[in-house]
């Protein structure tokens, strides 16, 4: 059966494990100029509904470093842009490609698409998780630290997607999540039951400074994402006291990390001198959703792909 990364509750423990070391090491085969084309002859659609700059080059470059081939797919040029349906376009598109990525508003969009297609799906971005940025972002974290059971990672800002995945992966690698959102800016509460369900630690607070006291990473994303323009007036109000600034930065550990998902919106959530700052791991961090997604690739779409029986 065909493996999708829809969730990053898809990877087994060991799964998300062997997706790190593989990650690592085609990173390292990259700084050597070491290329192995795993996916020479595999062609990747990638399938956007909203902007991207990191996930769109990343996937294309990806692919390119491993023998293939990505198509990029304006969804609002395609067919699917005038009505022709999810499943048909899925089984259509299946018959051309050996996997798919897709951006989407609406994470049902992603899971209806997967339930057509023959080929492996992987989530780009919905509105309810971003998987492929909690695999990267888990390699910088890995990077940093060696190690990542144990570690403390504060989340400071909207509760959102970003936000739900990095929650639910602390299953598979026992980080404890502190969390700090505004009033009525939560996370998805079943991806906080899934956590700690399955043996997750996660911390929720009000107050951003106690979900920051002595964090080994302190994490945060816009507070507009996208498809939220017209409310941004109402969420800059509502995320007063949230900007993850110096005086904040201060209260984590002394070798704390700042990571942020990008875009960055400075001087809203996040202040430019900590963004700036040598306590900064946001390039690294933009850098390892390339080693990431190719890890991904290899192991959804390459020849010897996972399987589940
Ligand atoms: N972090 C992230 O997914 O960035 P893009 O929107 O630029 O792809
Ligand atoms: N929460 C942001 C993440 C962007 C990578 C959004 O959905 O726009």
């Amino acid at each position: 059966m065909k493996r999708d990364f829809i969730s990053i509750t898809d990877l087994s423990c060991e799964e998300y494990n062997d997706i790190l070391v593989l990650a690592a090491q085609l990173k390292r085969q990259r700084y050597a100029d070491i290329h192995h084309p795993l996916l020479a002859g595999k062609t990747l659609a990638m399938i956007f509904e909203k902007a991207s700059t990191r996930t769109r080059i990343s996937f294309d470059v990806g692919m390119y470093d491993l023998g293939g081939h990505a198509l990029y797919l304006n969804s609002r040029d395609t067919q699917l842009g005038r009505g022709e349906t999810i499943a048909d376009t899925a089984r259509v598109i299946s018959r051309y490609v050996h996997g798919a990525i897709m951006r989407t508003y609406k994470h049902e969009t992603i899971t209806e698409f997967a339930k057509y297609a023959s080929i492996p799906v992987i989530n780009a971005l919905s509105d309810r998780e971003h998987p492929c940025q909690i695999i990267a972002d888990s390699l910088t974290l890995k990077e940093k630290f060696g190690d990542l059971n144990g570690l403390r990672v504060a989340w400071i800002g909207d509760g959102n997607n970003v936000c739900n995945s990095l929650i639910m992966a602390s299953v598979q690698t026992e980080m404890e999540i502190a969390v700090a959102t505004p009033k009525g800016y939560e996370p998805d509460p079943t991806a906080i039951r899934f956590s700690q369900e399955n043996g997750g630690k996660i911390l929720k607070y009000d107050d951003p400074k106690k979900a920051a006291a002595d964090a080994n990473a302190i994490y945060t994303d816009t507070w507009i994402s996208m498809g939220e323009e017209n409310i941004k007036d109402m969420k800059l109000d509502d995320f007063d006291g949230f900007c993850l600034d110096m005086p904040l930065l201060k209260r984590a550990a002394p070798d704390a990390i700042v990571l942020h998902c990008l875009p960055a919106h400075r001087g809203e959530e996040i202040a430019d001198d900590v963004i700036d700052s040598m306590q900064s791991s946001v390039w690294d961090q933009a850098e390892n959703r390339l080693h990431a997604q190719k890890a991904i690739l290899v192991r959804l779409i390459g020849t010897e792909p996972l399987t589940r029986e």
